[in-house]
């Protein structure tokens, strides 16, 4: 896949997408998981009195203890994060050993109400849902012995390249608008995707790669440098404030796990994030929102495309079995998207002011990138 064909199956992608028509909010507001918090009663991971109150802004307290308290003792019943296998750099997975608690009712595809995410997880959490066992065939099986697991989707669609060992945000970001608490998320996984490229430059080199490809990968780290700089000046223009990304070092990887990762977070989900971002650059009606998108959505881009090209070199010095893995890998990276697509309303502001596309355009972006790219790509079938 060259960077004039992938640029070529974006724009078709785009095209399809922008014919959907425009998000209508009402459709939002009505949905099961408005991001809306009225209503919203006390909750705790055990389910019982007291504990954190109405704002999604206090999750941290109800991940600590189910008090408001971030001190207090953890509760048996409280939330314990733990890091599933393979590990998901955009999860932050929590298990409830008593169970869910009994105001968390999900719904379809175990999907939890978006209101209710915030009472879960201690990230921003773009959607979140209940994994293993207690999912069984698209349905919530409620197991209070065996506990439940909620994964906690921590990345907007196909934002920055996310580096294995990134730490959570320590606390919720703050703002007093969607499109800053959005901003700030973002601003903080294009900071992340700096660490990202740096490694991957870094990489390339140990396991012999052309020298142009980590040329390509510190090109990139330096757009990603630009892209958390002006992400962030939107953030705080909308009273946002972006947390740092830490990135925890990490030993020496063997190609398998590198290609793998490429896979999913670039040829994946940076080529998803490039269609997103020109979408933005189209529908925005912030002009400084709208420019910016406009060059992210080149520089993304030529990430994905760099991305392609990394697979390309790699896939025939990975063994069948890592080549298999990555193509699996890269199908539920795929599903992951779709499924969140199709299950995360997107708020009103965000899609005037920042252009994001709502459910039905995402599904559009990923049915024609999917047709055009991914389904047809050697070693992702
Ligand atoms: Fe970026
Ligand atoms: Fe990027």
């Amino acid at each position: 896949m060259d960077e004039k064909r992938l640029r070529r199956a974006l724009e078709r992608a785009l095209l399809i997408a922008l014919a959907t028509p425009p998000l209508v909010a009402a459709a939002c507001a009505s949905a099961p998981n408005s991001s809306s918090t009225s209503g919203s009663s006390t909750l705790t991971a055990s389910g019982g009195s007291g504990g954190a109150t109405g704002s999604g802004a206090d999750t941290g307290a109800v991940m600590d203890g189910g008090t408001s308290d971030a001190d207090a003792a953890p509760g048996p019943c409280d939330g314990v994060p733990f890091v599933p296998e393979p590990a998901d750099t955009c999860g932050a997975y929590v298990r409830f050993p008593c169970g869910l608690p009994p105001q968390v009712k999900p719904y379809a595809d175990c999907y939890i109400p978006l209101n209710q995410c915030g009472f879960l997880c201690a990230d921003l959490a773009f959607n979140c849902h209940v994994v293993g066992d207690a999912c069984l065939d698209g349905g919530f099986v409620p197991d209070a012995e065996a506990g439940v697991d909620v994964d906690c989707a921590t990345c907007p669609g196909g934002v920055g390249r996310i580096p294995a060992g990134l730490r959570r945000a320590q606390a919720r970001p703050r703002a007093r608008s969607a499109v800053g608490e959005h901003f700030a998320q973002v601003a903080r996984l294009e900071a992340a995707s700096i660490a990202a490229f740096a490694r991957l430059r870094d990489e390339l080199r140990a396991h012999g790669a052309p020298e142009s490809l980590a040329r390509r990968a510190e090109r990139a780290r330096r757009d990603e440098v630009r892209h958390a700089r002006l992400c962030a000046r939107v953030a705080r223009r909308f009273g946002g404030a972006p947390a740092p990304a830490r990135v925890e070092a990490i030993g020496p990887r063997s190609l398998d796990e590198i290609a793998i990762e490429n896979a999913v977070e670039g040829v994946v989900r940076e080529t998803f994030g490039a269609a997103i971002a020109g979408f933005q650059a189209a529908r925005a009606a912030d002009p400084e929102i709208a420019s910016l998108m406009r060059s992210v959505a080149r520089d993304e881009a030529r990430h994905a495309a760099l991305s392609w090209a990394v697979a390309r070199w790699a896939a025939p010095r990975l063994p069948r079995r890592a080549r298999e893995e990555m193509a699996s890998r890269c199908r539920r990276a795929i599903e992951g998207l779709r499924q969140a697509a199709a299950s995360v309303p997107v708020a009103e502001e965000l899609a005037i002011a920042a252009g994001l596309p709502g459910r039905e355009a995402q599904l559009a972006l990923l049915e024609a990138l999917d047709l055009g790219l991914w389904r047809g790509a050697r070693g992702m079938e």
